[in-house]
């Protein structure tokens, strides 16, 4: 395996993150833009533009479901694994979030370097 997992902080708190009631927020991290959402009081992570031309994920919505819903198609994904669950076959990457005392953390996917490091 090439890849390990690099956590970066992306807040203080939850309560940092979101600004409104709407559950959905967009974060940089490393270069990446990634989508975060509170669903039934926990946070997940994926991709900010949607699979299938680009939506902004953070500007559409959650289904009394718990999918993400995109903005400009209303397709939508399972934020627990990316699945597409209204059924067009796009994939919605995903990312490990974690809350802990320190703050809220990503973790993303990183080639390992030279020697494996
Ligand atoms: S861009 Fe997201 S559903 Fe089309």
């Amino acid at each position: 395996m090439n890849e390990k997992i690099v956590w970066h902080k992306i807040s203080e708190s939850r309560h940092e993150l979101f600004s409104d009631s709407q559950g959905l927020t967009e974060v940089a991290v490393n270069g990446r833009e990634i989508c975060i959402s509170v669903i039934n009081e926990k946070l997940y992570a994926c991709a900010a533009k949607c699979p299938h031309a680009g939506g902004r994920m953070a500007e559409g919505y959650v289904d009394p479901l718990g999918n993400i819903v995109c903005p400009l198609h209303r397709y939508k994904f399972s934020v627990e694994n990316g699945r597409n669950t209204s059924g067009e076959g796009y994939f919605l990457k995903t990312f490990l979030i974690e809350e802990r005392k320190e703050g809220v953390f990503v973790g993303i996917e990183e080639k390992k370097g030279l020697f494996g490091l």
